[in-house]
């Protein structure tokens, strides 16, 4: 076997690969899988949810549902993917969860579901595993408590676990985030349903706009100030409170966080060729994609199906080749646009000609990991020359990657981005804590198997 599970413990090892081809496999987008479960749970009646992400986060949203008293099925479940039957109240049906709503890894979970709680009067203690626990979560606090709602969290009011009491009429805000953050956006939208007049939300540059998108096609009022996506500016976000969802059906794009793992394999493997189907190619989302073609990569992009109706997201084909790649600079807002991708656009510099820069990468410590030290660590003891100063990190390329133990600090992206290497490593690179891969993507370990096979 090419990578191996290692007696007893979740490790891997990962050999080099003579050949990559085929078409894995992709989750459902787990940021859209979330909302739709919440946005299923918020409405009256069914909903169905179809080819959700199953991974350990998106179950974490799915029991938090539950446990606020909506009918949570899965009616359909092939080991990636799952389709959910959601009947609900609708939000002035749901009830106090009888006990702690856990949110398991998931940050997304811990502040969309803060922003759904806080126009419902129920009393709510969100908590999570010892990563989110060190995750913060003053920034959805502060905006939350000028709505109306009362939260308290540990360590004055910085860490999880985080109470909520929420408040049947909340009172509608014009906010400007701290930083670049679409959870953070989307728990102050989620909250602007339930108060009274316009809730606004400033940014200074566009974060992943599936919860808007996703309003809008269930019937509410949103507006997006300047109205187009391009520019890549500053940006404000207005919801109407006071509109009721409708139930409604929706389909899950295949997630393109998921897909950029595979688009790096295919540019930076000698003797490669995959396609991915389906993938979501929303503007917000798709930055790793468009800084991997800057970089060289062989990305070609066929539209398919217009767009998934449901979520009104558009959709692509994609099939990536062996690439010979150039270092590129990424700027802060840029980082923005690709905060999932950097650990893996870092693997892909690596094997770029140049000096790469990815500057303005602080958010990155408040990942699942503190994933600025994470990537550096694990790719400096592959060979690669990166190098990390103040929040900017460098790296200059291409290296010849050596197979070794990498520490993935139980983080699902730090693991498949040391996997993805160990395919083109020499020798065999391990990988503790391999299963955290299942936070967002369950099989991945099974699709690299048949890529190489
Ligand atoms: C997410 C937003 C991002 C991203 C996370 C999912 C979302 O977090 O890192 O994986 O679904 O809204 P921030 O908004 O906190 O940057």
């Amino acid at each position: 076997m090419d990578t191996t599970p290692l007696a007893g413990e979740s490790s891997r090892t990962v050999s080099r690969a003579a050949r990559l081809r085929g078409e894995p496999r992709l989750p459902g987008d787990k940021s859209i899988s979330h909302r739709a479960l919440i946005l299923s749970t918020l409405a009256e009646g069914e909903s169905l949810v179809t080819g959700a992400g199953d991974g350990r986060d998106v179950q974490a949203t799915a029991g938090i549902m539950a446990a606020l008293g909506a009918t949570v099925e899965r009616i359909r479940d092939d080991g990636l993917n799952v389709d959910y039957r959601v009947v609900s109240p609708g939000a002035d049906g749901l009830h106090d969860p009888e006990s702690v709503l856990d949110c398991r890894n998931s940050g997304t979970s811990m502040r969309l579901c803060s922003g759904m709680l806080a126009g419902l009067p129920l009393f709510a203690v969100l908590d999570g595993d010892g990563s989110l626990r060190t995750r913060p979560v003053a920034r959805i606090i502060e905006p939350l408590r000028l709505m109306g709602a009362v939260l308290y969290s540990r360590h004055s009011d910085t860490l999880p676990p985080l109470v909520v009491i929420g408040r049947q009429r909340l009172t509608a805000i014009d906010f400007t985030t701290r930083v670049p953050s679409a959870q953070v956006k989307s728990a102050i939208l989620l909250a602007g349903l339930r108060a009274e007049g316009a809730t606004t939300v400033r940014e200074a540059v566009a974060t992943r706009d599936h919860t808007e998108r996703m309003l809008r096609s269930r019937g509410i009022e949103v507006r997006r100030e300047p109205a187009t996506s391009s520019g890549g500016g500053p940006v404000a976000w207005t919801v109407e409170g006071g509109a009721q969802l409708a139930a409604k059906d929706e389909r899950v794009p295949a997630d393109p966080s998921a897909a950029a793992f595979w688009l790096v394999a295919g540019a930076i493997h000698p003797d490669a060729e995959l396609t991915l189907r389906a993938v979501g190619v929303n503007p917000t989302r798709r930055a790793s994609i468009d800084l991997l073609t800057r970089m060289g990569a062989t990305i070609e992009e066929m539209a398919v199906g217009g767009a998934s109706p449901e979520a009104g997201e558009p959709l692509a084909d994609l099939t990536v080749r062996s690439s010979e790649l150039r270092a590129i600079d990424i700027s802060p807002n840029e980082v923005a646009a690709a905060i999932d991708e950097i650990p893996i656009l870092c693997l892909a510099a690596t094997q770029a000609h140049g000096k790469t820069t990815i500057r303005g990468a602080g958010e990155l410590r408040n990942k699942e990991s503190d994933r600025i030290a994470g990537i550096v660590n694990g790719l400096r003891a592959m060979g690669a020359r990166i190098s990390i100063d103040g929040d900017d990190i460098t790296i200059e390329g291409p290296t010849q990657l050596v197979g070794t133990p990498t520490q993935t600090l139980d983080d699902h992206r730090l693991a498949m981005t040391f996997a993805v290497a160990g395919l083109i490593a020499t020798g065999s690179t391990s990988i503790d804590r391999a299963d955290s891969a299942a936070v967002s993507y369950p099989s991945f370990f099974t699709e690299m198997e048949r890529l190489r096979a």
